[in-house]
């Protein structure tokens, strides 16, 4: 068999972020520096000898070169099949679906997510392990690890394998099968919600404008909305995904995408509206001139869960990232489980599903998922809000409201500062640490400091300690600031700031939640220093 051992030296920095490798396309095209970091990942593991991967991606600029050197790496190293999606294609979810499903031993997805993508942009690479999850950290670490010390790659040379073409193909002795990569995945969905009911819905004539924003999920979207429950013709916008998402910045939130937000407000607006992101497993969900925060959006579907055929028998345990809000707390209290407080990442989420601790997951930054796969699933809460919707009647405003009349309203917001020096940005936080001890008791009008720390979390299952996971500074009437920096970015260092505040009189939840939360956000720059040490006034984004 024609198998290459090739010669290579390590490349720094080679380090998996919050979720994988992210690099500009640029970095990822020198020569071995995809190769390398494959070949750390199979190094990394052990005993897939014969086994199955799966393989696809967002179809981002990149994808298909990728794909073509995996493949024949993966050959090269005694994988005994790869599952790929047809074209390349294969949603982050549709992914952990399909890994689940066909019990691989783990797989690669290839996507920046959310970051803008073409020759100029962003291109990543993640591995996922059998249970269908982002790999763990002391995965991510071995790889790393491998990746500082790789001295070779393996790769099969000659052959050629068509990724257009469905069907059983060989690279050496190794089985490449491509796959319809949307079948599994509408074939979960329809077992998890009352597809019947939305389809009566649709046949009112409730209206929808699903966004696939030029990525993955268009494919999925329309199979599923304008195929499966007859949803009409022009639900699904922007629905083929490009290579360089129509040069957009495919991230589902009230910034980038506008022309969605638009569409709510106008006086034609549909009922409900959605989008997603690059790789599918992010979320927006919008009303009629109406936005829910994704916070908001975890424990509204958390609290209507028995609705939806898939959980009826209600939920185990609820999972959030620190920094989302605390309404899905709220919610776990009212039903008597529990909710987990995870550091950011859905890696963090795995254990706790595996365990059966946690049956739905939520994180501020627009991804909600279950137990259904091992990643946040944008589709997967686009459907359950339908499945809500159509079983209830009401306008997501109204079920909205009337969620906050029972258990209080969490005004939260997140500002973030992109771009600013990796300097200036670790001095903050080194700043912010340094004044944890100062902080606690302290008082700024009416907010009293209660507690003030750098979050670390100990897995309830495997006992993992992950320390120095932002900062937390929490007040007396549970009202939080929490300052952490990006591990997505691939240029300078970017600030996230979360502000939250909890309002139980039903009578103030009409207000703007900038100005319901502006003492906080003053309160914010005064404690971190934001202006003083970035030169920035204003925050880049805010969501
Ligand atoms: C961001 C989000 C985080 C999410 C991750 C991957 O990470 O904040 O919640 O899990 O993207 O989608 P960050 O850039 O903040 O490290
Ligand atoms: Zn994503």
């Amino acid at each position: 068999m024609p198998i290459l051992v090739r010669p290579t030296t390590p490349f720094p920095g080679q380090k998996p972020g919050t979720s994988g490798l992210r690099k500009k396309v640029a970095v990822f095209q020198q020569p071995n520096y995809l190769e390398n970091f494959v070949q750390s990942i199979f190094d990394s593991l052990e005993g897939f000898q014969g086994q199955t991967l799966v393989l696809g991606g967002d179809g981002r600029f990149f994808n298909r070169e990728a794909i073509d050197v995996i493949l024949r790496m993966a050959a090269a190293n005694g994988f005994g099949r790869v599952l790929v999606g047809r074209q390349g294609i294969l949603s982050t979810p549709a992914a952990s679906c399909v890994i689940r499903k066909h019990r691989a031993f783990g797989g690669i997805v290839l996507s920046a997510s959310h970051n803008p993508g073409g020759p100029h942009e962003d291109f990543g690479i993640k591995y996922n392990i059998g249970a269908g999850g982002p790999a763990p950290e002391k995965v991510t670490e071995a790889i790393y690890a491998c990746s500082q010390a790789v001295g070779e790659y393996r790769i099969f040379d000659g052959g050629a394998v068509d990724i257009d073409r469905l069907g059983i193909q060989h690279l050496g002795e190794m089985a490449v099968e491509v796959v319809d990569p949307v079948a599994d995945y509408v074939e979960l969905m329809e077992r998890l919600f009352d597809f019947s009911a939305i389809r009566r819905l649709f046949a009112s004539g409730f209206r929808m404008r699903y966004d696939a924003m030029h990525a993955v999920t268009g494919p999925y979207a329309l199979a599923i909305l304008e195929g499966c429950l007859g949803a009409p013709a022009g639900t699904v916008v922007n629905g083929t995904p490009l290579p360089d998402f129509g040069g957009g910045h495919p991230d589902p939130n009230l910034v980038h995408a506008h022309d969605l937000v638009a569409a709510m407000s106008a006086p034609d607006a549909p009922d409900f509206g959605a989008a997603s992101d690059g790789d599918g497993d992010r979320n927006m969900v919008l009303g009629r001139n109406f936005y829910v925060t994704p916070s908001d959006s975890l424990a509204v579907l958390a609290a209507n869960a028995r609705l939806a055929p898939g959980y009826t028998g209600g939920l185990a345990g609820i999972a959030r990232s620190m920094p989302t809000s605390q309404a899905a707390d709220r919610v776990a209290a009212a039903l008597g489980i529990r909710c987990y407080e995870t550091p950011t990442g859905w890696k963090f989420f795995g254990n706790l599903l595996d365990a059966g601790l946690a049956t739905f997951c939520g994180e501020e930054s627009f991804g909600t998922g279950s137990d259904h796969v091992r990643e946040k699933d944008g589709l997967w809460a686009v459907l359950l809000w339908l499945n809500l919707l159509a079983v209830r009647r009401q306008s997501m405003e109204t079920i909205v409201r009337d969620h906050w009349a029972v258990h209080g309203r969490n005004f939260y917001s997140r500002h973030d500062y992109e771009g600013i020096g990796t300097a200036e940005a670790d001095g903050l936080m080194d700043h912010l640490r340094g004044s944890l001890a100062d902080l606690a008791g302290r008082r700024f009008g009416a907010y009293i400091v209660r507690l003030a720390d750098d979050f670390a979390y100990t897995d309830p299952v495997d006992g993992s300690v992950s320390m120095r996971q932002g900062i937390r500074v929490v007040f007396s009437d549970g009202s939080r600031i929490v300052y952490r920096l990006s591990g997505t970015g691939t240029e300078g260092a970017t600030l996230r700031v979360y502000i939250e505040r909890f309002e139980p009189d039903p009578g103030k939840h009409d207000q703007d939640t900038q100005a319901a939360l502006a003492d906080l956000i003053r309160l914010a720059d005064q404690i971190a220093g934001i202006t003083l040490r970035t030169g920035r006034s204003a925050p880049t984004v805010i969501t």
